[in-house]
């Protein structure tokens, strides 16, 4: 059992044991300061971050690889609001591609969502070649013609009348009702063993992504037909996508320059709440 992860510099520790209170149970508090008391480390580095001495180090997440929080960052909670209730689903692109190193810097924020036990897991696959785009889109539009027709499941599901609308708009238009023409797709995968751990996770990285993609003029829109169709296991769409064997398709995100803006901030139904 490796217990020499957490490295502390003696000459700065004021052993106010704050490290070992924001730890989920590692860390304990001896007389000459923390130390790892169990070797179930999950990495989420709270512990070195915490630290107003700059005292403690975590060879699991080393105090080098952590930026200091220089100034006051929060904003104040209109803005918070304003921003978080700006945030809408695009469904219009510009037809201008995105740069990869925009998306990067998208998923370089997804990624610090939080994850189930810092388990992360979420990879991401991107897909900005425009003829691939159009041909998931007619698959899973293949698809779900497919479905109405024979799964009793799906006919009947509350949703069938807005899929069997989006079908027909599809074959008679052509219009792309499932990416929206979106330049760009981010197909988020994680290993098949750990699924659902990683579409829970996949939900939070792309919640990130969303919002943060606003503050780079981006729009975004999640694919859920696409995740559904994926979910399924549908193989002219796994054959399209090409992933590795053992990975899964957790969900994906439509990303490009929105068309249009917009004036008013979201609505919602009353809030339903219970006291106890
Ligand atoms: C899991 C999930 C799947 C979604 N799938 C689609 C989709 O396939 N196509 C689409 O146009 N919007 C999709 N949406 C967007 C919702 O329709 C949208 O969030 C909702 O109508 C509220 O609008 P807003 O996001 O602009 O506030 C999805 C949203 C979620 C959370």
């Amino acid at each position: 059992m490796d217990m020499d992860f957490i490295k502390v510099d003696q000459g700065k520790c004021t052993r106010c044991g704050v490290c070992a209170t924001v730890c989920p149970g590692v860390i304990g508090m001896a007389d000459n300061g923390p130390r790892a008391i169990r070797d179930l480390c999950v990495s989420c580095g709270q512990c070195v971050a915490v630290c107003p001495e700059r005292a403690l180090d975590n060879t699991n997440t080393p105090l080098t690889d952590q930026v200091p929080i220089e100034e006051n960052t929060a904003l104040d909670s209109g803005r918070a609001a304003q921003f978080l209730r700006s945030r809408r689903s695009i469904r219009n692109y510009q037809s201008k591609s995105v740069p990869r190193e925009k998306i990067a810097q998208l998923l370089d924020i997804a990624r610090m969502a939080p994850t189930a036990c810092n388990s992360q897991g979420v990879a991401y696959h991107i897909v900005d070649n425009p003829d691939t785009l159009r041909q998931i889109s007619a698959t899973v539009m293949d698809w779900t013609e497919g479905e109405l027709k024979s799964s009793p499941a799906m006919a009947s599901a509350k949703y069938a009348p807005h899929l069997a609308m989006m079908v027909e708009q599809y074959r008679q238009t052509g219009e792309d009702v499932v990416l929206r023409s979106a330049p760009c797709l981010i197909v988020a995968v994680a290993e098949q063993h750990s699924f659902a751990t990683g579409r829970d996770n996949t939900y939070l990285s792309f919640a990130y992504l969303q919002l943060f993609a606003t503050s780079v003029g981006l729009g975004t829109c999640w694919a859920g037909l696409f995740e559904y169709c994926a979910a399924s296991g549908y193989e002219p769409l796994l054959a399209l996508l090409n992933l590795p064997q053992n990975m899964q398709v957790t969900s994906g995100m439509m990303v490009g320059y929105p068309q249009y803006a917009y004036h008013r901030l979201v609505a919602r139904n009353p809030l339903q709440v219970t006291w106890q």
